[in-house]
């Protein structure tokens, strides 16, 4: 089953392989390779996430998303823990050696490090992990704990994270315009505030006039957030840094807060630049109780961050996106200074929404149409109603495979201008009607018929609102309590 819904999705497809491997790579105790492909798997499953429409499939991935983290973190503290008890142990060693055996100590001889690997494979079967150790993993652990604690080791790790961070980064303008954003009117104008203004009239920000500097955009899924973090992209004259949540805390489980420092810095370099972190609520959740000591850190090292502590962090804005901000941790709610609630879209809105996203594809439905159409969603988000509009455009394929009559028509053919007979299907009780399937039609001799209102209707039954009135009702009572409408 889970095959089925991958298809056709290559992202998803991809991280489904990297799991797998990950797998694999853990049956054979390859431990380190296991974390990170599933670390790989977390990112991709969540890239494919961004892709993908039906919220059902998406909280599947998010499932993915979180067991894939889940396990990456579960092996990266086992190695961790192993390679600390190592380091105790040299520690003890130099103690009772002496200082002038220094240099032996810090290297294990190939009788210390088979020792060791024991005490590694002990330590690992502690924990339940219940293997032992390969080569492999041996001498990655020899290596870091020789790991000299000095400056040099920081440079490298510096441009390794910048490596990880310019890969994450969405650079190319993604072409979405403020326009083909229906309706959010208010979201809109709050973000051309923060963004456009200050740097085409900075002299409109001086003195206690301030741009914003954090802008969180909150609401039920699917109504737009990313979409409009995109058009943001496209019409900013900023440096546009986008990254995920799992990119941050997946990739570099540990020491991801690191990657969130490194990531202000370049924003503050590129100044004026924008940070885009969406999803935001899985970096910064307020479930303390079960979290784990590097989602703390992560968390910790954002809200100094965004409280620009020390730093000139003028000319960066943060915005975030998430579709529950009540899971936000407060601190971090406080540092996005303006929260725009991105509701369901209203009935212009959605009329809009119908229209742009029908495009060029043929069809026979009146502005009234679309009007009407508008009307009878209420309670669509705006995904629902790029699914609706998918179901409508695929309903003439279904009519002309269910047919079983066909009518013959004189058309001229626009290459040749002559005349041919082209077939179309009818009811059978039409006087030229024939029985047949589209099989028997020969390629090329086909009139595909248009969309009408009635494949609207039709799909609108069948394609249900995805949002449930709790999950509104909490996001009016985080409104009333901490936003402002982005209507
Ligand atoms: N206001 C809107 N105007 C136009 N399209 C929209 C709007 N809201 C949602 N959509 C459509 O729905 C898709 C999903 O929206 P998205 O921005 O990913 O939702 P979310 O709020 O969950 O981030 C978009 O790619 C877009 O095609
Ligand atoms: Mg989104």
């Amino acid at each position: 089953m889970e095959r089925l819904i991958y298809e056709g999705n290559d992202l998803a497809a991809q991280a489904n392989k990297l799991e797998v491997e990950a797998h694999d790579s853990y049956n054979v105790d390859k431990y380190k390779e296991a974390q990170e492909k599933y670390a790989q798997a977390a990112e991709k499953y969540h890239k494919a996430m961004g892709e993908i429409d039906s919220e059902e499939v998406r909280s599947m991935l998010r499932e993915r998303v979180t067991e894939a983290i889940r396990r990456a973190e579960k092996i990266k503290g086992w190695l961790e823990q192993n390679e600390k008890k190592l380091k105790t142990k040299e520690k003890q060693e130099k103690r009772s050696n002496g200082s002038s055996k220094k240099t032996s100590a810090t290297k294990p001889s190939a009788a210390e490090s088979s020792a060791t690997s024991e005490k590694q494979a002990a330590a690992l079967a502690a924990n339940g992990l219940q293997k032992s150790q390969d080569g492999e993993e041996q001498k990655d652990g020899a290596a870091a704990t020789d790991k000299p604690e000095n400056k040099k080791v920081e440079d490298p790790e510096k441009e390794k994270y910048r490596k990880a961070l310019t890969s994450a980064i969405v650079q190319e303008k993604p072409n979405v315009k403020w326009d083909d954003v229906a309706g959010l009117e208010g979201a809109k104008s709050a973000l051309k505030e923060a963004v456009i203004l200050p740097i085409k009239f900075p002299e409109l920000f001086t003195g206690k006039r301030e741009p914003w500097r954090g802008i969180l955009l909150y609401g039920p899924p699917g109504t737009g957030k990313s979409f409009l973090a995109k058009a943001v992209a496209t019409e900013a004259d900023s440096q546009f840094f986008s990254v995920s949540s799992a990119d941050l805390i997946s990739k570099w489980q540990g020491e991801s807060e690191k990657l969130v420092r490194e990531l202000f810095k370049m924003a503050r370099e590129n100044k004026p630049s924008i940070i885009f972190i969406d999803e935001i609520d899985s970096l910064a959740s307020s479930r303390s109780d079960q979290e784990s000591e590097s989602a703390r850190r992560v968390k910790t090292e954002f809200l100094i961050q965004m409280q620009g502590v020390g730093n000139d962090s003028g000319g960066v804005l943060v915005l975030g996106a998430t579709n529950i901000p009540w899971g936000l941790d407060s601190a971090i709610r406080r540092r996005f200074e303006k929260r725009v609630y991105i509701p369901l879209p209203d009935e212009r809105a959605r009329g809009r929404m119908f229209e742009v996203h029908l495009g060029p594809t043929v069809h026979s439905l009146t502005s009234q149409d679309f009007i009407e159409l508008g009307k009878n969603s209420d309670g669509y988000s705006g995904s629902d109603i790029n699914n609706v509009v998918r179901d409508a455009i695929m309903q003439p394929v279904r009519t002309l495979q269910n047919a079983q009559f066909f009518t013959a028509q004189m058309v001229t053919d626009e290459k040749t201008g002559e005349q041919v007979e082209k077939w179309k299907p009818c009811s059978p009780g039409e006087p030229n009607a024939v029985q047949k399937t589209l099989h028997d039609i020969p390629s090329g001799r086909l009139i595909v018929p248009g969309i009408t209102r009635f494949d609207f209707d039709k799909a609108l039954m069948s394609v249900r609102p995805s949002v449930s009135d709790e999950d509104i009702s909490l996001h009016i009572k985080f409104t009333e309590d901490f936003g402002q409408e982005g209507n």
